[in-house]
């Protein structure tokens, strides 16, 4: 079969590439690759290029969530951004053209996603995004040049929103190439946020109490990579823990970051490891605030109810500000954003709209929106 041959799945078998690397990427995976497996006729083959490696930032997903062992593991490791792509486009058309899929399927806005997806364009594989169609409009944010150029890369842009769909549309993308089929985020969540209540014990092992602590998590180089900004956040964590206990799972590149820093914190503010995602999902559940510069941690504040103040200018999930009661905030000066945490720890906790990123069933519609799409 020639590469770039499109099938629909009436015509039995499927074969998709999954390209996966990051930790987000591992979560949002895991529900689709369960569909894949419960639909006979589709077969997905995973490459994992190794962009995140710690045992916490990979393989603790990979036993939590049930996701099968990678058929392909780059190693491809860290790097400058160049550096990391340029590796992993070629490790990546080397599997392309060995194992000739009928798909590439490409997740969310990493280095991973847009090798990914320029791997398998140049071969005319045809590829699919999920969480398509998000923009920050902050060219800064390595991510943003990320989502643009495999947006317009790929044929075919499954996307968490109404509001993603229209923004591709307005950047001229043909409506029958777009289709919401709403947040996978949405699905782990609702898969494994009971589990996570019924199993995890991350808050005795903390040591902090249903409740009463804030959690926040800090890893955009926008605020890790700018000393004085970091030193910001991390003095304002540190006056707050005065007042509720904060819990700061800590990723690796704001774990350098600190170190060079020099930062040391002290009780109630607790520095930790990153936690795996059940144990993520308890303390978010049971948080009273939740600080954070992440997309996936915004939007499971916003799933499970809990106020959130986002550390950024922008947000690419504009729902959660215009009715999740989120609010953005710059971190640039200690003793305001002190201010706006202390107030956003007044807000209550609500209940979320749950049509917002679709119906908890993002996956299947992936599987059968693949099936149905006709170039
Ligand atoms: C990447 C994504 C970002 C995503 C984030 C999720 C890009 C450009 N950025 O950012 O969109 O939100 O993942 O967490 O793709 N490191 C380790 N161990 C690891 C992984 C990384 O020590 O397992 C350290 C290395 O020093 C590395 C640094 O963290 O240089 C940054 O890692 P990298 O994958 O380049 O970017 P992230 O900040 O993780
Ligand atoms: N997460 C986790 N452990 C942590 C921090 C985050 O499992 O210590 C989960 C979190 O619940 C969410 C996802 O990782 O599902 C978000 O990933 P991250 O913040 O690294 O990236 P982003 O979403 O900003 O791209």
């Amino acid at each position: 079969m020639p590469l770039g041959s499109r099938r629909l799945l009436a015509k039995l078998p499927v074969k998709i590439v999954t390209v996966i690397g990051a930790r987000p990427q591992f979560i949002k995976a895991s529900v689709v690759s369960q569909a894949v497996r419960q639909q006979s006729g589709l077969r997905e083959v995973l490459v994992h290029t190794g962009q995140h490696y710690d045992e916490q930032m990979s393989q603790v997903f990979f036993d939590e969530l049930a996701i099968p062992r990678p058929d392909h593991h780059l190693e491809i490791g860290s790097g400058s951004h160049g550096d990391q792509t340029g590796r992993m486009l070629a490790a990546i058309e080397r599997v392309l053209l060995d194992e000739r899929p009928d798909w590439v399927l490409v997740y969310g806005d990493t280095n991973s996603t847009l090798a990914g997806a320029l791997a398998a364009v140049k071969l005319h594989i045809p590829v699919a995004h999920v969480e398509a169609g998000l923009r920050s409009f902050n060219r800064r944010m390595p991510e943003e040049i990320n989502r643009v150029l495999t947006d317009h890369a790929a044929d075919f842009l499954l996307t968490p929103t109404p509001s993603a769909s229209e923004l591709l549309q307005r950047e001229g993308i043909e409506p029958r190439r777009i289709q919401c089929v709403g947040d996978v985020m949405y699905d782990v969540a609702r898969s494994f946020g009971e589990r996570a209540r019924n199993t995890s014990r991350v808050l005795a092992t903390v040591g902090v109490s249903p409740g009463e602590y804030v959690l926040a998590t800090v890893h955009r180089p926008d605020n890790t990579d700018q000393p004085q900004r970091l030193h910001a956040i991390l003095a304002a964590l540190q006056q707050l823990a005065e007042t509720l206990p904060v819990v700061l799972p800590v990723h690796p590149r704001t774990r350098n970051a600190i170190a060079a820093l020099g930062f040391s914190a002290r009780a109630p503010l607790h520095l930790i490891e990153p936690v795996g995602y059940l144990d993520m999902a308890m303390l978010e559940q049971h948080a009273r605030l939740i600080a954070t510069d992440s997309g996936g941690v915004q939007k499971e504040a916003y799933f499970y109810g809990v106020p959130c103040l986002t550390l950024r200018g922008e947000t690419e999930w504009v729902e959660l500000v215009e009715h999740g009661g989120q609010r953005l905030h710059v971190p640039n000066d200690e003793a305001e954003l002190l201010a706006a945490l202390r107030q956003q720890l007044n807000q209550p906790r609500h209940e979320p709209r749950t049509t917002l990123f679709g119906d908890g069933h993002a996956a299947e519609k992936i599987i059968a929106a693949l099936g149905q799409f006709e170039s």
